[in-house]
């Protein structure tokens, strides 16, 4: 740490965070799941959006990828200046994100972009005392400002997926229909109950959705879906995401499929999906006010 970095830290623990406390309490979910591509990002971006647009909640989505895919999901909807990064503000005590939080030209959602710098960050906390805590810790004053906080998760159980699950109050599993990917929610979940023994015990599971359907594979999807029913009971979302080419359009759009194609199946798909979510978040009723 050089001089002028502990000029900082000293100041702002002096000061406090840059940002005023909200008067809301968000609840943090984190998407998160081992493998890659199974539809974390598109489901974050969506559930987010979906609360915000449809539910009228102010909602925060919070990209913890280096892969910025949250970014170019909703390019078109964001401001284009970059500011700090996130990664460079995590290392910094006495910070919170919501100073890096950015409107977007949805109403009520807010966002906290990615970068490649988020890489640097993963090794860098390694280090760090309490590595797995940082998030949690700078996201206090955030956590006041919104009634929902939404964490995409990169698609590995490393430092960064760990501070998500340490920040967030429960996890939503997203599970595309193969073998694979069962098998990815098995070890996220085990990851789960050790973070829950050991860092979060407020951590809850949420479920799992599952994202990607192809109907053309009528035996396949069958057998996945029984055992998903099998092994997690209720914990399967009811509503299910089928591929759907309009969605991969919206995101080259840099939009969401509600304004891409707000009329497509995909879009009713997702908007039921964020009415499932809501209920099971108990987002659906006033939003709280703190005392
Ligand atoms: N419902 C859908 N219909 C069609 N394409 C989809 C759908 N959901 C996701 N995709 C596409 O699948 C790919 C992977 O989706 P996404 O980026 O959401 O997965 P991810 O789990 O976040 O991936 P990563 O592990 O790389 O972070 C993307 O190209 C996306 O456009
Ligand atoms: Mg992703």
């Amino acid at each position: 740490m050089d001089l002028k970095e502990t000029f900082g830290n000293l100041k702002r623990m002096i000061q406090g965070p840059r940002v005023p406390i909200g008067d809301r309490q968000a609840i943090v979910v984190a998407v998160a799941a081992q493998k890659g591509g199974v539809g974390k990002t598109t489901t974050a971006v969506h559930l987010a959006a979906g609360i915000a647009a449809f539910h009228k909640r102010k909602v925060l989505l919070v990209d913890m990828d280096a892969q910025g895919h949250v970014q170019m999901s909703l390019s078109s909807l964001l401001p284009t200046q970059q500011g700090e990064s996130l990664g460079g503000l995590l290392l910094q005590k006495h910070r919170d994100i919501q100073e890096l939080a950015q409107p977007t030209a949805i109403e009520h959602l807010w966002s906290i972009p990615s970068d490649r710098s988020l890489n640097e960050t993963e090794a860098q906390m390694a280090s760090r005392i309490g590595k797995e805590l940082l998030l949690k810790q700078s996201s206090k004053i955030a956590r006041s400002h919104y009634d929902l906080i939404v964490i995409d998760c990169p698609p590995n159980i490393g430092t960064l997926t760990l501070n998500a699950l340490v920040a967030a109050d429960a996890v939503l599993v997203p599970c595309d229909m193969s073998v694979l990917s069962l098998d990815g929610v098995a070890s996220i979940l085990e990851t789960t109950q050790t973070v829950r023994e050991m860092l979060n015990p407020n951590l809850q599971w949420l479920g799992v959705v599952r994202t990607r359907l192809d109907r053309r594979n009528v035996m396949l999807n069958r057998s996945i879906v029984e055992s998903l029913r099998q092994q997690y009971g209720e914990k399967l979302f009811g509503s299910e995401i089928c591929n759907a080419s309009a969605v991969a359009r919206a995101q080259l759009a840099g939009q969401t499929i509600y304004n891409f194609d707000p009329r497509s199946a995909a879009s009713r798909a997702y908007r039921i999906l964020t009415d499932e979510f809501a209920q099971r978040i108990g987002l659906t009723t006033s939003p709280p006010k703190r005392a």
